[in-house]
């Protein structure tokens, strides 16, 4: 078992197993980040995941954290001075009262199968204890995390540790941008560019609307700041649906160049579909998905993408699917209660 030497940063794992050279360690700054982006790309091509992490965008992550102390609720797995895996935990109160502990571990392919991603996952449990206990009961507590289908070995680790899966995502592709349909603005509303003097209106009102999702927490303002910096805030692509100087309704889109070369495709992502409750029911949401469309394809795109809630309140499902979107691949919710 690994021990700690003396050194504030080795963190020590009881349930580590006795593998030589093995260390674990907290978490040491903006130095560590090339370090993860090679982790989760690494992981991710062997999980099947179309996703390329950068510097930028976990360094966006990482200033901008909420309720979580990376110095505190990360660990780094060590083999030979090499990082070969990282987790966090953090938690979130969400809308209707309930607390998630949320926690990650990834491990290099290459390194899995040996125990040392179910010592990290068990190490993230009891540091999501020691958060938990100077928290108020008597809310649903539970851990939580989440896994693609493809993610096989981590959704078994998960299974064998006694998480049950709660929910389901659904990643979408409309595999081509042709016929797309002409669809009017209901009345009073239109579409005007996203300039920096709105972003914060924009802001609110997305949150606002995803009260009504699934899993809903507070929309916290360091996630503001995050949300500009992020390397997918492309406002020029934004259609934002405007009555009078309110937000009635947006559509996100962004188009990552960096993905599509590595996977070679030309993909643009609608997200973050989301219309206030006075403006639904009426076509909005429609209009400015296919207005997107026309968007990404005037960029050279040739398929969008979405994410979408399996069992969305708001029938955004079958929205999605009278708009062409064909689901692709199936992201498990996975919870345990901590109590
Ligand atoms: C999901 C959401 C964006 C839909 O917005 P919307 O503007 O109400 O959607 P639309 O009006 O374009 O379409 C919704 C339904 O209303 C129907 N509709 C459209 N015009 C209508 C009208 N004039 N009268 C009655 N129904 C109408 C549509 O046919 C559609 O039904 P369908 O799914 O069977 O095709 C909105 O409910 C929302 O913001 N929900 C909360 C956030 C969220 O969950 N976002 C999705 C994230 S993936």
């Amino acid at each position: 078992m690994p021990t700690n030497k003396g050194s504030n940063d080795l963190i020590v794992v009881p349930d580590s197993p006795a593998i030589s050279g093995l260390i674990f360690r907290r978490f040491r700054g903006e130095a560590d980040y090339p370090a993860m982006v090679t982790v989760v790309n690494e992981s991710n091509k062997a999980d099947q995941i179309d996703h390329t992490e950068s510097v930028k965008d976990i360094a966006a992550t990482y200033r901008h954290l909420v309720d979580c102390d990376p110095h505190e609720d990360m660990i780094f797995a060590e083999m030979k001075g090499d990082v070969i895996g990282f987790g966090r935990v953090w938690w979130i109160r969400k809308s209707d009262g309930a607390r998630s502990y949320v926690h990650f571990a990834l491990l290099l392919p290459g390194w899995r199968g040996k125990g040392i991603r179910r010592a990290m996952l068990r190490h993230n449990g009891h540091r999501l204890q020691k958060i938990a206990a100077d928290h108020p009961k008597g809310e649903p507590r539970f851990f939580e995390t989440w896994a693609a289908d493809t993610e096989t070995d981590w959704e078994s680790l998960l299974v064998a540790e006694g998480y049950k899966p709660v929910r389901y995502t659904f990643e979408m592709v409309r595999p081509n941008l042709e016929n797309i349909p002409d669809l009017p603005l209901p009345e009073g509303v239109e579409v005007r560019a996203a300039k920096p003097e709105h972003y914060r209106k924009i802001w609110a009102a997305a949150g606002e609307a995803f009260q009504d999702h699934w899993g809903a927490s507070e929309w916290r303002d360091e996630r503001f700041k995050e949300w500009q910096e992020k390397s997918y805030f492309n406002p020029e692509l934004f259609q934002v649906a405007w009555d009078g100087d309110e937000v009635a309704g947006m559509v996100l889109n962004y188009i990552s160049e960096k993905e599509n070369s590595e996977y070679n495709r030309k993909r643009g992502y609608t997200e973050e579909i989301s219309v206030r409750r006075p403006w639904r029911r009426k076509g909005l949401a429609r209009a400015l998905i296919a207005r997107s469309f026309k968007v990404l394809k005037e960029h050279g795109m040739t398929e969008a993408a979405l994410a979408v809630d399996a069992e969305n309140v708001s029938g955004a499902l079958k929205l999605y699917e009278n708009m062409g979107f064909r689901t692709v691949k199936r992201h498990t919710t996975y919870r345990k209660p901590l109590d």
